[in-house]
């Protein structure tokens, strides 16, 4: 079974974005599965999943950003600072692997988990609403 199952209610409603988030879970899951029985990565997981989860998570939050600011989103300032939190976690977890810190695995993906659960449920649901009155889908 997957680490982390999409469900129904992580849906906004808005096609692009709801996809956008599925690919982040299903990234997740991914990770999960390159950990090893002893916990920790392999090489290649490290070179392609984590790095590409990393670039996908910044597109995802530049692409969210940049419908704010079309749509004169009120809460962007708000919004922007909590993906410039979580990215910065992000990198740093992403370093932390790279220089070799390969056992942090489990660690890290209940963060990503509950990160990633908690700003889709939380801030992104916020918006939904909003850029779905604006035709976004
Ligand atoms: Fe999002
Ligand atoms: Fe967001």
């Amino acid at each position: 079974m997957a680490l982390f199952e999409w469900k129904a209610e992580y849906n906004l409603g808005i096609a692009s974005i709801d996809r956008q988030h599925r690919r982040l879970v299903a990234m997740i899951n991914a990770l999960d599965d390159g950990l090893n029985t002893q916990g920790r990565y392999s090489e290649p997981v490290l070179k392609s999943i984590f790095v590409e989860l990393g670039d996908y998570t910044a597109s995802h939050f530049s692409y969210e950003e940049n419908l704010f600011e079309i749509h004169g989103y009120a809460d962007t300032e708000a919004h922007k600072q909590e993906h410039l939190a979580l990215l910065d976690q992000v990198v740093d977890l992403q370093i932390r692997v790279q220089s070799g810190e390969t056992e942090i695995g489990p660690e890290l993906l209940a963060f990503l988990k509950r990160w990633l659960t908690s700003h889709i449920l939380g801030s992104d649901r916020q918006y939904a609403g909003f850029l779905i009155d604006k035709g976004v889908e």
